[in-house]
Order: C-alpha cells, then structure tokens, then sequence
C-alpha cells in the first residue's frame, strides 16, 4: 500500500470544521449499528462463546475470610479429583489488577488476603463442571485476622491527602454572613456494575506469545497490565474483545480471570478459559465506593452564590490509589468566591472500589443539586431561576475560560419541553388520590477527557474502505461512529466501510473509558482519513479544500472520477493520530445538560413511581444521533436506579456482599421506566475538544439524574431525602 499518515495534538482551536464541509451527510445521522444484527441474532462471539479446539476450564477458589492469611490447601486431594488438571497456586494472579491502569495494590506475596472473595487458587480440569466440582471442594486453612473496624465505613481509619484539597477565600466567613444557606450532609451507597455479560477470558500461547480473549475496555492498557502481571514485553500480549456485553468501569482493567487464564494456559500448554460467574463479578472485580457528602453552600439576598464547599468520605482497599473523585466538577459548576473541596479515603477490607460510569460525577452531582434544590428553596427562589442566576462567567477556581457553556441552554430547552412551568410552588401541595406528585430538576455536568489514539484507514482499489483501531464497543457505538466517519471524510456510503475493532494488535487507542473514546478514537479515525484525502486531491490535481467526495466519487472544479479509476489498482493506507494539546491547558472542558422530572410518591407504601424523565444534552457534534441517544437513555436509567433501588450490602461480621446478583441486587427493570423524553443541541460544537468538535456523551446523562429525582420526591412530599437509595421503608 501507498502509506500516508496525518497527526493533530490540540494545542489550538480548531479552525477548520472538516465535517461541517463534508458532503456524505451520513455523520451525525441516526445510522444502524452495522454490529447490530450480529448482536440480536446471537452470531456475534463474546469472550467466552468460543473455545479453541483443546480447551479446558479453570474456576476461581476465593477467599471466605477478609483479612489474613491462607496457611493450607488442599492441593494433593484436589488433584485426585475427576479430570483435575491443575491446582494453581501463583502470587501474580493474587494482587488485584483491576483498576484500569488508575492504580494497583502492591505485590503482597500468595497467601496473604484483603477482602472476601479474593482469588486464592485456580482450579483447572478438562471440564468446566470438573473445574467447580474440584473448586466447592477446595478446604483453604486460614489465619484469620479479620478486623471489624476496616469492614464498615464507620469503623475505617481516613486518609486526607494534601493534593486532593482545595481552599479558597473563606466559606466560614461566607456560610456566617449568607442570606441563606445550607450545611447538610448526603450519602450514597457502594453500587456494582452488574454488566450483562460476566467477566471471562480465554488464554493460550503459540510461539511464547500469548493470546486472551476477554471481554475489556481499554485493550493497549490491558495488554500492558497482563504484560506487567505475567513479566512479559507488551509484544508478546495480544488481547482480543471484539463484542462486549457492558463494563461501565469493571472492565477497564483486567481481572484476576484474565491472569489466572494466562498462567494456567502456559503451565498446561493448553488453552484455558475462566469465566467468573454473577456473585464472582460482585465480590471479586470491584465495586463502586460508598460516600459520606458534606454540602455546604451560601448566597446572599439576591440569591447569588458566595460560597460552595464539598466534603467526602470514599473507601478503597489498603494501597489502591484510585478514589472515587466525587468533588470531580465542584469547582467549576457554580459561581461562588469562597470554596473548599475535601477528600478523605478510608481503608476498609472490602472489595476494591474501582470506577464505576462516570466515576465522581455520578455521585456528586446528584448531591450538590440536591442541596442546590435546598438552597433555591431557602432563598425563596425556583429551583431553574436560581441555577441560571449562578452560572459562572470562567472557572470559579481556577480564572480560566470555558471552552464552550451550554448550560443555561439545557436548563432553558428542558424547562420549557418538560411544562416546568406546571411545578407545584408548594411541596406537598399536588395530590392525585393515595399520589403525591411532584417535579424536580438538576444541572448534569461531566468533564471531557482524551486520550492519545491512533487508527488506520485503508482504502481499497474497488474504492470500499477498512477502519482499524484497538478502539472497544462496550454497547456504545463505536463500530457505528467510527464506520460513520469514515465514510464522511471518504465520500462512502457506509455499506462499503468495515471497521475492525477489539484487538491489541491494531494501532492503540484510548480505549473505552471516561467518555472519550468516540472523541479520541474517532479523531485518529477522522486523521487518518485526512491522510487519504490529501493524497486522493493530489491525484486529482487539487487542493483537499476544492475536492468534493461523495457516494464514491471526487469532484473537484469541473472533474468528476471514481474512487477506483483515481486509485488505478493502487491501495492507499492512511495512519492517524490524536493527542491532548495545549487547548487542554487553557480551558475548562465539560458536556452539559439538565434533567427535569416528574414523580409520584404513594402516601399508602411509599412508593415511588418516575412519571416523566426529560433531558436536554450538549456534548459537541453528535457523531450518530441514535447511539448518543441510547447512551443518554441508558445514563438516566443508570441514574434511576441510583436513586431508588440499588445498594451494594455488605455483611459487617466479614465484608461479604449479601445481595450479589440481579435477583438481589435491584435494577431498573421496565415498569420502572417511563417514556424518556431526551433531546440533544445538534448545533452544538466545541472547537477546544478535538478536530470533529464532539465531547464525551457515555457517561453524561446519569450525572446528576438522582438530584432531579431526589427533587421531585422533595416536592412531591415536603420532605428531603438524603440517603440514597430512596426505597420504600425510607419514605414511609
Ligand atoms: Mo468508565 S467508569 O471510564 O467505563
């Protein structure tokens, strides 16, 4: 092939709006997922749906204590057993790999224990119901030093790191001379991912390289975490995730599956598969940290803020560096010259808290619009009213500009569709028989992050086109976006583009995580189609600006030629690349939106039925219309269930998770969910974020849904609820 390649680090505002001039008219389109019948047919393979000839079956003994040691196995008699193969026993698939690269425990040897559930042995045997046979009968002998101070967060020891605190003026001062304020204090819950698909990998090796097909976000990273697990050089790694059934967070590290696969593949010289099953997913990969939040916020007579402070209390294993970054877009959302933001972590003996969709705004954002729902009403003033007054001009904390605000106008577009107007002045007021109805709202903020990414895109002779990166689709997307840039920038219609994703052998990407992968992966995408551009207007004799492509034709002044007649049987290959740049500096990044609900609180059970869910949403260009919706819908899902059902319990004698399933562990299920109504600022473009103008839209929509529930039921009832989940026994 003919190799060209185009690379852009953002260290300006981008000029050129390429997409605004293309002529496909495909982006931003509410294209099908060309992935999609593969999925609902049942043809599309996910990690452990396909076994290489010769596989065998590992299964994962776990600890029952949470904190100790294990002092002896019963290895010999395990072995006896039918068709056991393997008793594996290896410190490197013991220490929790499972933060995606944000942190990991350092090594603490085989036998020593952190929490209940932790791996201690693999059992490997021809069958997979050999596997579990051997593993229920597995007798670890433990000294046990269990502490029950590091098993409940009342009990833990707190860590304040100085870099995790901010200060600035004096919210004492400025909570003391309020008109009005509120100092209260929230909490939510440690919650699970609970992912439709388990984790599962399935390993082997072929000439000292090992394969794992598992089922991951961020494969470049999780290459280099198995590669860093196993003392390998990430070129003998390659991990493979084409289809994955949801990871919202558990997936964006490997797991100890995927190690304990590996080692067992290597041992036997045969393929080994482990898949954990649901109550392993719970206790073994990692869970979303409780949080304590203090809230203080102050304003004067006028109703506008002078102070914001936002204190939490978060929890992960001892040595884990990632904590759940709760106060993530305190400083910036609201105006207010005085402010402090607090962060405590506190040890605790439990699963390891790793991040969780939208890690920090999911949890903080409902909080303080929650207070904020408390301060308007205080100062006497509407909820929406009150917001709009406090919009910052530039970040409160730091001076710096916005790269673009669209706030006001969410909250602006929302109020009028959702009929804010019709909110009952007086919680309590609005009875319809045993219902109490009320309306509630919040601002939804999210940063917008990038990761550098790079991708190839291949045009053929026959003028079709392949798209190539190590990009993942978690259920987001990304075949439908990146095949629809592509063909944008191509001129194709997006039957002749294949993307190929899911393998680590293809160029790096950032990845599934944070909300920037369609931004990052598809910038490198979009790059990369640009290298191919510019030598097809070469070709054409003139400037890419002057070349029209379009349903496989280029034109250009008064020449029109076919794709494949310009590429006289040649191939050309484009290489494209995208890093963070200086724009990331300069200015404050985030995607906004705002949701307005409407509840009903039965005054016989309590209830609570979500009537109406509105949300307004700007995260830059919408690269496909009806994924970014899906992503939107499922966000204030997510957010439902955060509000009112799910709850991670834990047993205080020994950290164990008592409701670790679906049966157990509730989520929204259909007649939880009423007929969303969510409309997105196609207009909108942020020239600061990347060269296609898009921010981050995965993770958007559940950042804050829980305050705009919480809200309603405050106006619905007269009472404020501040412990999440609001479950039936709390409101009665
Ligand atoms: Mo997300 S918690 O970065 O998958």
């Amino acid at each position: 092939p003919i190799e060209v390649s185009h690379g852009q680090k953002m260290d300006s505002r981008d000029q050129e709006n390429l997409l605004d001039r293309t002529a496909q008219g495909i982006i931003s389109t509410p294209m099908d997922r060309p992935d999609g019948p593969l999925k609902v047919s049942g043809t599309a393979t996910y990690a452990d749906e396909d076994h290489p000839p010769g596989t065998v079956f590992g299964w994962l003994v776990r600890a029952t204590v949470a904190k100790g040691w294990v002092t002896g196995f019963n290895t010999g008699e395990l072995r006896d057993m039918p068709g056991v193969l393997a008793v594996i026993r290896d410190e490197r698939m013991i220490r929790n790999p499972a933060q995606g690269g944000a942190g990991k425990a350092p090594y603490q040897g085989p036998a020593e224990i952190f929490y209940k559930g932790q791996p201690v042995a693999l059992i490997v045997a021809e069958t997979f119901e050999q596997a579990r046979d051997a593993a229920l009968a597995a007798r670890p002998e433990y000294l046990d030093q269990s502490d029950k101070a590091t098993l409940t967060p009342d009990g833990a020891e707190y860590e304040t790191p100085p870099e995790q605190q901010q200060s600035q003026g004096d919210l004492d001062q400025a909570m003391r001379d309020a008109a009005f304020s509120v100092d209260v204090e929230y909490s939510t819950p440690s919650m699970s991912h609970a992912a439709m698909e388990p984790h599962a990998a399935v390993a082997w090796w072929q000439d000292g390289r090992l394969t794992v097909r598992g089922s991951y976000q961020m494969l470049h990273t999780n290459a280099q975490e198995l590669a860093d697990s196993l003392g390998l050089d990430i070129k003998k790694v390659r991990v493979l995730s084409q289809y994955v059934g949801g990871g919202f967070g558990s997936k964006l590290g490997i797991s100890h599956e995927a190690v304990a696969a590996a080692i067992a593949a290597q041992k036997l010289n045969r393929p080994v598969a482990v898949a954990l099953h649901r109550r392993q997913v719970f206790e073994t990969t990692t869970r979303r940290s409780e949080s304590r939040q203090r809230v203080r916020l102050a304003c004067d007579a006028q109703g506008r803020m002078t102070g914001v402070g936002h204190e939490v209390w978060v929890s992960n294993l001892p040595d884990e560096s990632f904590s759940e970054p709760v106060t993530q877009s305190t400083s910036f959302t609201w105006a207010g010259e005085n402010r402090v933001i607090g962060h405590h972590i506190g040890r605790l003996n439990l699963t390891a808290a790793g991040s969780m969709r939208a890690p920090g705004e999911a949890i903080g954002v409902p909080v303080t619009e929650a207070a904020m729902d408390e301060l308007a009403e205080a100062a006497g003033l509407d909820p929406v009213e009150f917001r709009l007054r406090n919009i910052p001009e530039t970040d409160p904390s730091t001076g710096k500009p916005f790269s673009n605000h669209r706030l006001a106008d969410c909250i602006r577009r929302g109020a009028e569709s959702f009929g804010w107007s019709r909110r009952p002045k007086q919680p309590g007021s609005l009875r319809q028989g045993e219902w109490l109805i009320g309306m509630g709202m919040s601002a939804i903020i999210r940063v917008h992050m990038m990761g550098p990414s790079s991708a190839r895109v291949t045009l053929n002779p026959d003028g079709s086109a392949l798209v190539e990166t190590d990009m993942t689709d978690i259920g987001t997307g990304s075949y439908s976006i990146l095949t629809q840039i592509a063909a944008e920038m191509l001129g194709l219609p997006p039957d002749r583009v294949t993307t190929m994703l899911g393998d680590s052998d293809l160029p790096a990407s950032a990845g599934s995580g944070g909300s920037q992968g369609a931004g990052s992966a598809g910038s490198a995408v979009m790059m990369a189609a640009k290298a191919v551009r510019q030598k097809l207007a070469e070709r054409m004799e003139c400037d890419p600006d002057e070349m029209t492509l379009k349903d496989g034709i280029a034109i250009a002044a008064n020449r029109r030629r076919g794709l494949a007649e310009i590429l006289a049987g040649d191939t050309l290959q484009g290489t494209g690349t995208i890093q963070k740049g200086q724009t990331y500096q300069d200015t404050r990044q985030a995607s906004w939106g705002a949701e307005f609900c409407e509840v009903a609180v039965s005054s016989v059970t309590g209830e609570v039925q979500i009537r109406r869910l509105t949300g307004v949403f700007a995260a830059g260009r919408i690269l496909n219309a009806k994924t970014a919706r899906s992503q939107c819908l499922g966000g204030m899902i997510f957010g439902i269930g955060q509000a009112l059902l799910e709850s991670v319990q834990t047993d205080p004698r020994d950290g164990g998770f008592v409701n670790r399933d679906l049966a157990e562990y509730h989520v929204p299920a259909n007649l939880d969910v009423p007929d969303i109504e969510i409309e997105l600022l196609m207009d909108d473009r942020d020239a600061y974020s990347n060269p296609m103008q898009a921010k981050g839209i995965g993770e958007l929509a559940t950042c804050g849904t829980a305050g705009a529930i919480v809200n309603a039921i405050a106006n619905a009832t007269g009472h404020r609820f501040r412990h999440f989940p609001i479950t039936l026994d709390k409101v009665l």
